[in-house]
């Protein structure tokens, strides 16, 4: 099954590479917007995988979704870091999680531009290109912190900035990709030591959070016990000699 999701997945990222000025259109909200190859790839992926496994559920950004159930359910983002992809900033990745009883038992992200699989099955490691990885080892004072902005609400917006401010000034330096996707696969590899941002939804996330924590990582749905992928929340990922500093952080900042 992952061996087919990731040929999916490539196919999915030939079509955003091919993609050559697709037409965007404002989505509800501030600063959001989704292209004409958002929708087309999405309908690719839609029609691959319930191919592959009939009778699952369709759950992905670019749909009006129902409620996640215990059933299997693909969950979807076509193309994570819409923006990016819009400018050609090339750091956009397709993000295919399935889940059962509403918890990740597979995770792929590819990345087209740099030709990257990360792939994840729980229990059994997280892999990039075939390669098993691990995150890293850096401590607090030296992590490089990835963050999502939340330019669409203020007040989240204000929250992040101060969390921001103090991760800059307590741990090693801040970057934002423009892709929650891409940013959880860098912590899984040890690209980067700690990821938060204050709401994402769950196609941005749910293969993410499987890939970090196969990986030996941690991964907290902020204000819940467990990973949610029932809406949005927000969330933080790290390597563990990260999570206790990274977590206070987030609660002084009002975040948690
Ligand atoms: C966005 C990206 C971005 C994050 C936003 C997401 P999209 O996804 O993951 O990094 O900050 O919150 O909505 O809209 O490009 O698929
Ligand atoms: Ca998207």
């Amino acid at each position: 099954m992952l061996e087919k999701i990731q040929s999916i997945a490539r196919k999915a990222g030939e079509m955003i590479l091919n993609a050559h000025n697709a037409p965007s259109h404002q989505k509800e909200g501030h600063f959001n917007f989704v292209t004409d190859t958002d929708v087309a790839v999405q309908e690719y992926l839609k029609a691959a995988l319930l191919a592959l496994l009939p009778g699952a559920r369709f759950f992905a950004e670019e749909q009006e979704n129902e409620s996640l159930t215990d059933a299997p359910t693909f969950v979807v983002d076509p193309i994570d870091g819409t923006i990016n992809f819009m400018r050609q900033r090339n750091a956009s990745a397709v993000s295919i999680a399935l889940l059962e009883k509403k918890q990740p038992i597979l995770g792929v992200i590819y990345q087209p531009y740099t030709d990257e699989m990360f792939t994840a099955a729980l229990g059994k490691g997280a892999f990039l290109n075939g390669h098993s990885i691990h995150v890293s080892s850096v401590p607090f004072e030296n992590a490089v912190v990835e963050l999502g902005s939340s330019p669409y609400d203020a007040e989240l917006a204000r929250r992040t900035m101060e969390a921001a401010t103090q991760f800059l000034l307590q741990a090693g330096d801040i970057r934002r990709s423009g892709s929650a996707a891409v940013d959880l696969g860098d912590i899984a590899c040890g690209r980067g030591d700690i990821m938060f941002e204050l709401k994402l939804r769950p196609w941005d996330v749910a293969a993410g959070s499987l890939l970090v924590k196969e990986a030996g990582g941690c991964f907290h749905s902020l204000g819940h016990d467990q990973p949610y992928y029932d809406g949005p929340c927000g969330i933080m990922a790290c390597n563990p000699l990260c999570e206790k500093d990274a977590l206070r952080i987030l609660k002084e900042a009002g975040a948690c």
